[in-house]
């Protein structure tokens, strides 16, 4: 019993508070930090996927249009993933014994969609809608960077409050002639029609684009 309160038994008690204070401490550096590096915002970084999908290879390689997969972006407020059955148009000819597919075939032989792990979200109180930024002239790289160059999808953006601001205060440079929207390698040049121009031909304007009730409701 006496060897609890021996002085060495005094020093390993000490050092293991020493211990929990530090992982206590480095805990709390994490939850006050963390939160505003690209880490935690995973700008750059790719998930795990069911299958590793290629927008390089589908996008650049094969031509295909983002609205071939992502068939309400234009209509609605979400985007919309493609159902397994457009996935096997193509893939119940071509590569039909690839391992990397095996995913997509038991799907569709199960009827039970592919989850995909969703690489950007909002928090539930903003207010997002995909069909009018589009319709305004607003293309995807402007929000999900160059997705054609993607083998794996990575987050372009960490959609910040910042971000969103910026452009509403003033569109113009960032709107783009329709037959732009969906190419995401797309720069400005001499013959693009100017900001003033843009902002006419897709009538905005008159809005208060920067009050908080636009995107908080
Ligand atoms: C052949 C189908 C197909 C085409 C064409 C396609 N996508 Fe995708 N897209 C997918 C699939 C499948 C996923 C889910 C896997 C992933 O995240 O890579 C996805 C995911 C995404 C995501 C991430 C969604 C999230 O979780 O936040 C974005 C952004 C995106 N696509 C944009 C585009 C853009 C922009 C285009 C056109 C330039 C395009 N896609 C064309 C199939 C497609
Ligand atoms: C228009 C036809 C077409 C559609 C639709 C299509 N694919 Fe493909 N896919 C291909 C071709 C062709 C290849 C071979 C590409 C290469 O090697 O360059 C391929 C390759 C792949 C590969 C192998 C890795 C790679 O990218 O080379 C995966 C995984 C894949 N597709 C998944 C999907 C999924 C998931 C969908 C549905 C969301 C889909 N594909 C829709 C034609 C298609
Ligand atoms: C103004 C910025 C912006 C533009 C432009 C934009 N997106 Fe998005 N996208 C987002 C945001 C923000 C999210 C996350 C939405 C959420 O969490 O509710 C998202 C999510 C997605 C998703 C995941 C599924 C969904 O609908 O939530 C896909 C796929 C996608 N976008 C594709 C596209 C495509 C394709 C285009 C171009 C036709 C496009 N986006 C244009 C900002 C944008
Ligand atoms: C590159 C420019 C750009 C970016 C970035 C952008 N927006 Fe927009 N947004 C616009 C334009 C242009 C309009 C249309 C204005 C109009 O109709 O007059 C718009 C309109 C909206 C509307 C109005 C929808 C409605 O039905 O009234 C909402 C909400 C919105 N944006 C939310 C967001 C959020 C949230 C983000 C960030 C995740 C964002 N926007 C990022 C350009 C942008
Ligand atoms: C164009 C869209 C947009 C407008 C306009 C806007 N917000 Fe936000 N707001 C966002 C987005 C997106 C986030 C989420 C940021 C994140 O996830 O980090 C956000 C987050 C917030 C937060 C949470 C804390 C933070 O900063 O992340 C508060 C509080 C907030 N907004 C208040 C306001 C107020 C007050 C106004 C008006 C002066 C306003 N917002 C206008 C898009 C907008």
């Amino acid at each position: 019993m006496a060897g609890v309160f021996e002085p060495s038994a005094n020093l390993i008690a000490k050092a293991a508070l020493l211990v929990f204070l530090e992982v206590l401490l480095a805990g709390l550096g994490w939850w006050f930090f963390a939160p505003r590096t690209d880490y935690a915002s995973a700008v750059g970084w790719v998930l795990d996927q069911p299958v590793p999908f290629s927008h390089e290879h589908h996008v650049s390689g094969l031509g295909l249009d983002c609205r071939f997969c992502h068939t309400s972006v234009e209509l609605s407020a979400t985007a919309g993933m493609p159902a397994t059955e457009t996935c096997m148009t193509c893939h119940s000819q071509i590569w039909t014994s690839a391992k990397l597919l095996e995913p997509v075939r038991a799907s569709f032989a199960r009827h039970q969609p592919i989850v995909w792990n969703r690489v950007n979200a909002l928090p539930d109180y903003v207010y997002f809608n995909h069909s009018i930024h589009i319709a305004k002239g607003v293309g995807c790289q402007s929000c999900h960077g160059n997705v054609g160059k993607m083998a794996l999808t990575e987050k372009a953006q960490t959609f910040e409050m910042q971000f969103c601001v910026n452009c509403h205060r003033d569109p113009g440079p960032n709107l783009r002639p329709k037959e732009a929207l969906f190419d995401t390698d797309w720069h400005r040049t001499a013959a693009t029609p100017p900001p003033d121009a843009l902002m006419a031909q897709y009538h905005i304007g008159g809005r208060g684009l920067t009050d908080c009730s636009i995107c908080h409701r």
